[in-house]
């Protein structure tokens, strides 16, 4: 794979946000290695070394109901060496479609001899572990866990920590193009081959989200993360007097972070949940309020954002409500002890001019779960490691 080298860096504290960096060829040859010319401009990873990193990297796949076909195409589209948890909130009453995943998970894994998991989201086991370890953020009422992608991707992040993985990436299920899955892993690999701290952060820029709707338009920027991005830069530029619009991500649901970085971040719901990550990222290391760990400060937390060759295109699952999208995000930033008056006022504005509040209305706030580190470790894999067999779905022989 060949990838636009990181040619410009903002710095925030500890915090080095690179601008986004295009992969330029999918398939960078055999040995013909760079001369010191080219390297200024492009970074060619050859197929092994971006091998090592999906053997270490954990993929999620949460899923809620989709179609198998679509589910089936998104895994296959995962690198060989990267082990799968498909991290499951299907519907098991009425229609067994969690067994329906399992079966085809299982079937999958044994024609191409791969390791694979499949773990629902409502298990009570994992709700007990994760109970008895400290950590109930992410805990209805009843005691399982929640409804929600990110409560998902919180629970995975456990999962991951107790099987030694030291990358987790995220790929929503309901993609139609497996080709596009292969690409994001390899731009997780890719980030995290040229970070140069163990704090790493891989975020996936589409180059085109087409709408069907529209006659297939190639659509490049959502409305969503247009508004988004200006607001959050809109933070960064006021704490550090210099106008950017550097991050172009916020809402990037295709990330990979390495487990080190995920288990010290605070999270938030449904749409929220990206940006938060970045806000997370900003207040604990953006040297304005006290670092969150003294290590990570040191070592630098590294931020990547990398466009795909491949369109983006999922299910459509009827209009969301623009103001659905974008309150929790915005609500977010707002709240952020970063966000001072000229990024609240930005924030209202944007949110009167789409009717997404009353005037004198405040986006909301946000319902955060603390970083996953938290945990008692030893708890957790007391009572998950011996049940991880149990999800395995291809038998060792
Ligand atoms: N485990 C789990 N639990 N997965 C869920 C749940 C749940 O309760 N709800 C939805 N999912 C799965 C879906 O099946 C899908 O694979 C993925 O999570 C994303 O859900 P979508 O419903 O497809 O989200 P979206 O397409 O509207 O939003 C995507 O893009 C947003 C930014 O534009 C997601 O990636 C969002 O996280 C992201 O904010
Ligand atoms: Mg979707």
């Amino acid at each position: 794979m060949r990838v636009e080298q990181t040619r410009y860096t903002e710095r925030f504290g500890s915090v080095r946000i690179n601008e986004v960096q295009k992969v330029l060829e999918l398939d960078s040859g055999g040995d013909n290695d760079l001369s010191a010319t080219e390297r200024i401009a492009v970074v060619k990873l050859n197929e092994e070394m971006l091998r090592d990193y999906e053997r270490k990297t954990l993929i999620v796949i949460p899923t809620k109901d989709e179609k198998l076909k679509l589910l089936e195409g998104v895994i296959s589209g995962v690198p060989h060496d990267s082990v799968i948890l498909v991290m499951s909130n299907s519907e098991q009453k009425k229609v067994d479609r969690f067994r329906m995943e399992s079966d085809t998970l299982e079937q999958y894994c044994h024609f191409t001899r791969r390791k694979a998991y499949i773990i629902h989201q409502k298990d009570p086991e994992l709700a007990r572990a994760l109970a008895e370890a400290g950590y109930k953020d992410i805990l209805g009422e009843d005691g399982l866990i929640k409804n929600g992608k990110a409560e998902g991707m919180i629970a995975s992040i456990f999962i991951a920590g107790m099987m030694n993985h030291k990358y987790i990436g995220f790929i929503d299920a309901d993609n139609y193009f497996p080709g596009s899955v292969w690409e994001y892993c390899k731009c997780y690999a890719a980030g995290f081959a040229m970070a140069r701290s163990s704090y790493a952060m891989v975020r996936i820029l589409w180059r085109y989200k087409p709408k069907i709707s529209e006659g297939m338009y190639f659509r490049k920027w959502g409305r969503v993360s247009e508004i988004t991005n200006r607001c959050m830069n809109s933070l960064l530029s006021s704490r550090s007097g210099f106008e950017t619009e550097i991050i172009k991500t916020s809402n990037a649901g295709e990330h990979a972070m390495s487990l080190k970085l995920a288990e010290l971040l605070c999270y938030a719901s449904r749409f929220a949940v990206e940006p938060q990550e970045l806000i997370s990222i900003f207040e604990s290391f953006g040297g304005v309020l006290p670092m969150a760990c003294k290590s990570a400060a040191k070592a630098g937390v590294e931020l990547f954002q990398i466009e795909t060759r491949n369109p983006h295109l999922h299910e459509e699952k009827g209009e969301e409500h623009l103001k659905d999208m974008l309150l929790p995000g915005l609500g977010t930033i707002y709240h952020s002890s970063l966000c001072e008056d000229v990024t609240k006022a930005k924030i209202i504005d944007e949110l009167l001019q789409y009717n997404a509040i009353e005037p004198d209305e405040k986006p909301p706030l946000p319902q955060l779960c603390q970083p996953p580190k938290s945990i008692n470790k030893k708890k957790f894999k007391a009572i998950m490691e011996e049940r991880m067999g149990l999800y395995s779905t291809l038998e060792e022989h």
